[in-house]
């Protein structure tokens, strides 16, 4: 039985990476996808091939830190499917080599519009819509940098900042049937981390960090957003799902 029969689900950052995979699984699950990235070409490179086919996704150019593009986004979701019930802030930045003394203030302010504003401004506007149709769910793309330090401080910040967001909204939102999440993923294997993962000391360092031994893979982010979104969590909300491997436990 697919888990995401009837539902509307936006998924932020999906040109590739984490965003792809959950907007693909959530789509495999029938749900109505509406795909949004600041990279439009790229994100429309695999969503028309499937919207080809006949499948329920859409392409939106979206800027996650404008009011005015989460308008435009909701608007298509509603146009074009009727409702939003399902929110995934996954669109985010990481400034690499970022540390205390050269963050300058206009990357710090980028990072917390992209990693932390964008979160607020689309909450605040599908609630309303989930809030019409009688509930609905939100998956926060934090990251193990919002629970532990070591990541520089605008991600670590912006991260952070969106673990207590999700909970704060969590308990805000409970009594409109509305469930609020946050994902902590470890080391992904995406474009983010490409670069860095391709360091030659990047394998010694993950194998003394990582119990598994392993980087993960988008698709196991995006089991979790699947569990989070799905009935299959009906009384959770406000938790904090780490996926990683193992790295912050140890
Ligand atoms: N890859 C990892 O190891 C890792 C670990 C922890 C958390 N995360 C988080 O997972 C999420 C997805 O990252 P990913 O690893 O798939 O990287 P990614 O770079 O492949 O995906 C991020 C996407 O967000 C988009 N984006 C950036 N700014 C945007 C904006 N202003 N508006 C709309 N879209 C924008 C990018 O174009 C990109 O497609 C991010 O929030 C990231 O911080 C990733």
């Amino acid at each position: 039985m697919k888990k995401l029969i009837g539902k509307v689900a936006i998924v932020t950052g999906a040109a590739g990476g984490i965003g792809e995979a959950t907007a693909r699984l959530f789509l495999q699950e029938g749900a109505k996808v509406v795909a949004t990235d600041l990279q439009y070409d790229k994100l429309n490179g695999w969503v028309s091939e499937l919207a080809k086919e006949g499948l329920p996704i859409v392409a939106c150019e979206h800027n996650t830190a404008l009011q005015e593009s989460w308008v435009a986004v909701v608007n298509t979701a509603l146009t074009a499917y009727g409702a939003v019930h399902i929110l995934v802030n996954n669109a985010g930045i990481y400034p690499a080599g970022a540390t205390l003394i050269n963050t300058t203030l206009q990357q710090w302010e980028h990072v917390m519009a992209v990693n932390l504003t964008g979160p607020f401004l689309g909450a605040q506007l599908c609630v309303q819509q989930m809030v019409a149709a009688g509930g609905g769910a939100i998956v926060n793309i934090s990251s193990i940098a919002g629970m532990v330090g070591g990541n520089g401080p605008a991600y670590s910040a912006s991260k952070g900042g969106l673990r207590l967001l999700t909970k704060d909204m969590a308990v805000e939102l409970a009594p409109h049937g509305i469930r609020v999440n946050s994902i902590h993923p470890g080391g992904v294997l995406t474009p983010m981390t490409e670069g860095l993962v391709n360091m030659p000391s990047a394998d010694e360092i993950l194998k003394n960090m990582c119990p598994m031994q392993r980087i993960g893979k988008p698709e196991e982010i995006a089991a979790g957003a699947l569990y989070l979104a799905s009935d299959a969590s009906s009384y959770v909300t406000g938790t904090e799902l780490v996926i990683d491997g193992g790295m912050i436990t140890r």
